[in-house]
């Protein structure tokens, strides 16, 4: 089999983290990597070592694609770059995965899904929580009709502040499209993806009460929101919420996902203690099902989901595989998130059907 040639544009954090996940693949091969800066090209150098050799190196994205080097790539530059490095990528017939979110704002993840279905090449979108081994296996139980009729799904995300990036994009929400679409867009897909359904109604309440509150750059003030609650009504009668809180680094889980029927409940955490709780009201029984890890081989930062997710990607890319996440999936997770903004904002509940989604 040709080994597939891979490029990565932003070889920051999560560009060299998505390196890591390729090195172990034997059947693809590092060929370009872009980034505007040199100290992260350093660091994808010091990632490859003695793969770097032969890897062509470019400053400008643009340039990357032009190269003739690569068949696939990886969007890992900030959030508000994704749409003008799409824009370039899907005039091409370059496979891609853009890391989430796909873009900061509904307009321009609209103008992506039109884009992505013009062409015949792969566009995938990062939403990797999918492939968390203890949430790809409540999934899995789920689709099994274990809990009966999904009635709500509860999702609490508690962990430590957003950490320091390349120029400090991730402190000002013109960058990142806010706290609830530049993270939460994972948990909103997962709340879409169970839900099995389109989301209708979106109330949320949040601010920034304890993060960055005194971080200024070029005489601006930090403006990212560190906790919120968000409830989500969906078409189907389904109920969803999110607890986020962005200063409670000494819990035992960073996330925790509930699901409940009108049968039973399972109870998902990551990193959790490897297993699912799996309750039944019939009996109030509660079983621990382990959590299969079989398909992870490289475990990384995010429990073995980046891994998952690029060996799915890759077989998309080759034909073996469809695409599990697609711009549309990008789009709705976006949806939420802004959705959830403009509530805090107005103090109100937001109507997806006031949103300008075309
Ligand atoms: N899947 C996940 O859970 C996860 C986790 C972390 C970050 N991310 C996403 O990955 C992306 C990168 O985040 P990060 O944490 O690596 O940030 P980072 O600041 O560490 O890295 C971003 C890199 O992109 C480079 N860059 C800036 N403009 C560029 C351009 N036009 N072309 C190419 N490179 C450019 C920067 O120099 C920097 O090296 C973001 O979209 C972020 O939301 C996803």
């Amino acid at each position: 089999m040709e080994k597939l040639r891979f490029g990565v544009i932003g070889t920051g954090m999560m560009g060299c983290e998505h390196l890591r996940n390729l090195l172990p693949m034997d059947d693809v091969v590092i060929t370009a990597v872009s980034d505007p800066n040199d100290e992260p090209l350093s660091w994808a150098e010091m990632t490859l070592g003695d793969r770097w050799a032969g890897v062509s190196v470019f400053k400008d994205h643009r340039n990357l694609l032009a190269s003739d080097a690569v068949d696939a790539v990886i969007i890992a530059s900030p959030n508000h770059t994704h749409k003008a490095v799409l824009d370039d990528v899907l005039s091409t017939d370059i496979s891609v995965l853009v890391e989430k979110p796909m873009c900061t704002t509904i307009s321009d993840c609209s103008a992506v899904v039109k884009q992505s279905q013009k062409r015949d090449a792969v566009t995938w979108v990062g939403l990797e929580y999918r492939y968390m081994p203890s949430i790809a296996h409540l999934l899995n139980q789920l689709a099994s009709g274990i809990i009966g009729d999904l009635k709500m799904i509860s999702i609490r995300e508690h962990r430590f502040p957003f950490l320091v990036k390349v120029d400090n994009w991730n402190r000002f929400t013109a960058n990142t499209g806010g706290t609830l679409v530049e993270k939460c867009c994972h948990f909103f897909d997962l709340m879409n993806f169970v839900s099995g359904s389109r989301p209708t109604r979106v109330y949320a309440s949040g601010g920034q009460d304890v993060n960055h509150l005194d971080e200024v750059y070029n005489g601006q003030r930090s403006d990212i929101l560190d906790n919120a609650f968000v409830t989500v009504d969906y078409a189907n009668g389904v109920r969803a919420m999110l607890d986020l809180s962005m200063f409670a680094e000494g819990g035992r889980n960073e996330q925790e996902l509930v699901v409940v029927g009108d049968a039973g409940k399972i109870e998902a955490a990551v990193p959790g203690d490897g297993h699912l709780y799996i309750g039944k009201r019939a009996d109030r029984s509660v079983r621990t099902d382990p959590v299969p890890t079989e398909d992870v081989g490289h475990m990384g930062f995010h429990h073995g989901a980046s891994f998952v997710e690029l060996r799915r990607f890759i077989d998309a890319v080759r034909g073996d595989g469809s695409v599990e996440v697609d711009t549309t999936a990008g789009l709705w997770s976006v949806v939420v998130g802004a959705a959830a903004h403009l509530s805090i904002a107005e103090q109100r509940v937001v109507h997806i059907s006031e949103l300008e989604l075309n």
